[in-house]
């Protein structure tokens, strides 16, 4: 089973609404990915992947879209993102360990003291 250094889902979800990611820059962030990963020479140990709808997509404007990120602190980080913010999160996040805080979701909330 190969291991990689950090794991990063964008949410590229199309629907006929034109609301939800896909439609609204979740191809051009993956893309951007993609790109970022390789050119800092990192396709074998970045694991890339889509990811279903998280019902964030409210949040993200026009150019942006989900992105779950799992680097060496092994907790997923949900970001809003746009292409322009990939080389960042990259470098901040997968490459030097620490989040984003600027790009995080904060309106994604998970109350783990409450779980059934
Ligand atoms: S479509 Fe991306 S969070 Fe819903």
């Amino acid at each position: 089973m190969p291991t990689f250094k950090g794991h990063i889902m964008v949410c590229d979800v199309v629907r006929d609404d034109g609301a939800h990611c896909g439609n609204k820059g979740g191809a051009e962030v993956k893309a951007k990915v993609m790109q970022t990963i390789s050119k800092h020479k990192l396709r074998s140990s970045v694991y890339v992947s889509s990811t279903g709808c998280t019902s964030q997509h409210r949040l993200c404007d026009m150019n942006q879209c989900t992105m779950i990120v799992y680097g060496s602190d092994g907790e997923g980080t949900w970001y809003v993102a746009n292409p322009d913010d990939v080389e960042t999160i990259v470098q901040e996040h997968i490459i030097g360990g620490r989040k984003v805080d600027a790009l995080v979701n904060d309106g994604m909330k998970i109350d783990l003291e409450n779980q059934g």
